[in-house]
């Protein structure tokens, strides 16, 4: 895509981030779309909505999720405000990526940075994929770029994401980013009418650099 940043994630070395920094800062904006092998990553659309329905619909996408498969008007209103790019400044803001498989040019899924704590640092992160385009390293691929920027743009010191005890998906998509598993918390939620377990996974700042420079 012309134009498009292109973040070289099989480098050795610590990839360049001065282009894609300027790009956030300039009016807060993720500009331009950011390409890996195989996705771009890029904000949200109005036009995003069917693709949107087509992966938020689906009982299998939601089993481990906090909400029920939803149906057109609740994708909508989820998207009103997902289509922003906020400079991820103040609690709980969250960035939104649409990860789109160039290949095909459909929507292959979502990839979300919150920023918990200001205070603290603190971010966490979170993926929605389609299952056609599941288990294909599409995910994780997408995933690096989303804690990259995490690290090395909106400068966090940890980055958490988690997941039901039985997302197993989830849970070796996190460990396979290089996340520690810090919790496996027992019965400590009540979702969909039972208890569940949260396992919890984190990586620091230093962790992330520090792969970086082993990375083969
Ligand atoms: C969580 C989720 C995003 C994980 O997606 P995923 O496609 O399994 O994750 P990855 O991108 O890491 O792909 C890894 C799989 O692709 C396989 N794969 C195939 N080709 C690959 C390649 N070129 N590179 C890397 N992995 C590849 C891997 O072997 C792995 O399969 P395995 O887990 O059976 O060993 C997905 O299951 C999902 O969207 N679930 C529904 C929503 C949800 O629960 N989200 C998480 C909330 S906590």
């Amino acid at each position: 895509m012309a134009g498009a940043l292109l973040v070289q994630l099989q480098d050795s070395t610590m990839p360049p981030v001065n282009s894609i920094r300027s790009a956030w800062r300039s009016g807060a904006q993720l500009s331009p779309p950011i390409e890996t092998e195989r996705l771009t990553l890029r904000t949200l659309r109005k036009s995003d909505l069917e693709q949107l329905l087509a992966i938020q619909s689906r009982p299998d996408v939601a089993r481990y999720l906090y909400w029920e498969p939803r149906k057109r008007e609740a994708v909508q209103q989820w998207l009103a405000p997902a289509m922003a790019t906020p400079a991820l400044e103040a609690d709980n803001q969250c960035l939104t990526l649409a990860a789109v498989e160039r290949e095909s040019d459909r929507l292959a899924g979502t990839l979300s940075l919150f920023l918990r704590s200001l205070e603290h640092q603190q971010g966490e992160i979170g993926f929605i994929f389609h299952p056609e385009f599941q288990g294909r390293g599409l995910a994780a691929e997408g995933a690096r770029v989303v804690l990259r920027l995490g690290f090395e743009v909106v400068q966090l010191h940890r980055i958490f994401g988690h997941c039901d005890g039985r997302n197993l998906p989830s849970a070796r998509l996190m460990e396979r980013l290089g996340m520690r598993q810090e919790a496996k918390l027992i019965q400590n939620e009540w979702v969909k009418g039972e208890w569940t377990d949260d396992w919890i996974y984190a990586i620091l700042d230093e962790e992330w650099r520090q792969a970086w420079r082993t990375r083969p």
